[in-house]
């Protein structure tokens, strides 16, 4: 059976099911939970391709007292690679000054835009900083920058789904999908 999909003229396989990525959204949790019980943590979640991963995450890290925050940055203007050059779009409205900070991110490609936040993160000088993503692509890297906590190590493919989009497009797919032209 063919479960391809097709968006804007490039055709996606199946890469990771929901099954392997409840799975590792569960160990990142727990990995998360060891290190930050008792430490109020803030969680910064980069919008958009890391709402559904940070959905799934906080509610499997169970911290109750734990606070949400959200922040936007952009490097992509449509396709499939990154111009290179990260701004950033929406910024935090309360003070991570002296807080344990938690960056939830969707994928740490070139690791530009991972470093620009934690750049002005630390600006604000909170306790401790912490970043954790969904995927993380060592090979694409241009930074050498490596994330605290990665739910998937993968190859330099373009993946789209469970929060992750092409153009806009694909962020409702459950499952993650890979471009076959890579
Ligand atoms: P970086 O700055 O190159 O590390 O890229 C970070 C941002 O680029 C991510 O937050 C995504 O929004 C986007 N991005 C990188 N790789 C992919 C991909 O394979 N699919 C969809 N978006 C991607």
């Amino acid at each position: 059976m063919d479960n391809s999909i097709v968006l804007n003229g490039l055709r996606f396989q199946p890469y990771l099911r929901r099954e392997q990525i409840d799975k590792q959204v569960a160990r990142v949790a727990s990995e998360i939970r060891r290190d930050f019980e008792g430490k109020n943590p803030v969680f910064i979640v980069v919008l958009t391709g890391a709402y559904v991963f940070a959905a799934d995450l906080l509610r499997n890290v169970g911290i109750n007292e734990n606070q949400v925050e959200f922040v936007r940055y952009s490097s992509y203007e449509g396709g499939t690679s990154t111009t290179g050059c990260v701004k950033q779009l929406m910024g935090l409205r309360q003070e991570i000054k002296g807080r344990n900070v938690v960056i939830v991110e969707d994928i740490v490609d070139t690791g530009l835009t991972a470093e620009r936040m934690i750049a002005d993160l630390m600006a604000q000088e909170p306790a401790s900083l912490k970043f954790a993503t969904l995927l993380y692509k060592p090979e694409s890297s241009r930074t050498g920058y490596t994330p605290d906590y990665a739910a998937f190590t993968i190859p330099p493919k373009f993946i789209l789904g469970y929060g992750l989009d092409l153009d806009g497009k694909g962020r409702n797919l459950p499952d993650i999908y890979a471009c076959e032209e890579g």
